[in-house]
């Protein structure tokens, strides 16, 4: 099945995570924690923190040429860039322009798009569009976040929970029968309030108060994002997989936005996929919001848990409110 002239894939990843690790023990020492609650109220063990020099380009940067190794492109035959992020850079340029120069895409287009923990299954499904039309051969897709510049480290409720990475995807066009079968997005922005930041946009701009007022931090209402997510998640895996024409038992690979173990078991539990068709990584990253799903989908085609044949279900939620998913014929085998 092929939604437009062409069968469009993903036919590369490659990921990156920044040296530096905080386990639940260091966030013992900075707020009134335990690991013991942090392991059963999210899976999260320990998260990668990027370097005080590293942004979100840089992090994009590495992974993006990984991908296009995997893929076997040089970055001149790229025709598109696309980074998802809420943690870019800087405001403006893009930080896909960042990456477009760090890489040498001189051909390529390039810009950001933000759907939160959404934003790479967004920015996925936007590249499988151009390629099904026609319109472009090559495009590099990433998530990228540095959620430590956004963490309030003296918030318990949130510190625990952040991670930083990148992970990218080269989607080109593929042999029919093969790429992706559907997609699927989502949003509803009356829950925008129960997750976001405050400042440093144009309603209110950076300011001494802001500052002072801690408005440049993530704020959540946890619980109510976690009702949420396990609704949405459950969902829109449904409706991908339906779109797909295909049976839920027929899945081979669920790879689910990585934010909390109990939201992933519950869908799970709702779907009725057995875990271990699951790929799991949070407890190495905490949830490293648009980055999650690539890396992960990185770390699950690189250890041939996804094969040749395989239908995968990818599938996120996050801040907007936002939901994406799709199901992908899977079309290469890992380099
Ligand atoms: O990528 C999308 C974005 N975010 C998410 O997906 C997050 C979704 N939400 C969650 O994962 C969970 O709601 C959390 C992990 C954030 C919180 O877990 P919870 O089971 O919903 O806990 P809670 O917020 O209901 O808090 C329970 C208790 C509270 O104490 P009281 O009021 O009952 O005395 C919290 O103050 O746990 C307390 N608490 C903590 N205790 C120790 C909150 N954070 C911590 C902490 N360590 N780090």
């Amino acid at each position: 099945m092929k939604a437009g002239l062409f069968s469009s894939g993903i036919i590369g990843t490659g990921s990156f995570v920044p040296a530096q690790i905080i386990t639940n023990q260091d966030l013992e020492k900075i707020v009134d924690t335990t690991s013991e609650w942090i392991v059963a109220r999210t899976g999260i063990h320990q998260r990668r923190i990027a370097d005080i020099n590293q942004a979100a380009s840089d992090l994009s940067t590495i992974a993006a040429k990984r991908a296009l190794e995997s893929a076997g492109l040089e970055a001149d035959e790229l025709d598109l860039i696309i980074v998802a992020t809420i943690t870019p850079d800087m405001h403006f340029p893009s930080t896909a322009c960042i990456v477009q120069n760090n890489i040498g895409a001189a051909k390529a287009a390039a810009f950001d798009l933000e759907a939160a923990c959404s934003g790479f299954l967004y920015a996925l499904n936007v590249a499988n569009q151009f390629i099904a039309a026609g319109f472009y051969k090559n495009i590099l897709v990433i998530g990228a976040e540095c959620l430590s510049r956004i963490t309030n480290w003296k918030d318990r409720r949130t510190c625990i929970l952040f991670g930083d990475g990148a992970g990218a995807a080269v989607v080109s066009r593929v042999d029919d029968g093969y790429g992706f079968l559907s997609q699927y997005l989502g949003a509803d922005g009356s829950g925008g309030s129960s997750l976001n930041m405050k400042a440093g946009g144009s309603r209110l701009p950076a300011s001494l108060e802001t500052v002072e007022k801690e408005l440049h931090y993530v704020s959540m209402d946890g619980s109510e994002v976690f009702k949420f997510a396990v609704r949405i998640m459950t969902s829109a895996a449904e409706q991908a997989i339906k779109a797909a024409g295909i049976k839920k038992e027929e899945i081979d690979f669920l790879v689910p936005h990585q934010a909390n173990i109990r939201i992933i078991d519950g869908a799970a539990k709702r779907l009725n996929i057995s875990l271990d068709k699951i790929y799991v990584n949070l407890h190495k990253y905490g949830n490293m919001s648009a980055a999650s799903i690539p890396v992960a989908l990185d770390e699950a085609v690189r250890s041939e848990k996804i094969k040749k044949g395989d239908y995968v279900c990818m599938v996120g939620f996050g801040g907007g409110l936002t939901w994406a998913s799709n199901v992908i014929k899977w079309a290469v085998r890992a380099k």
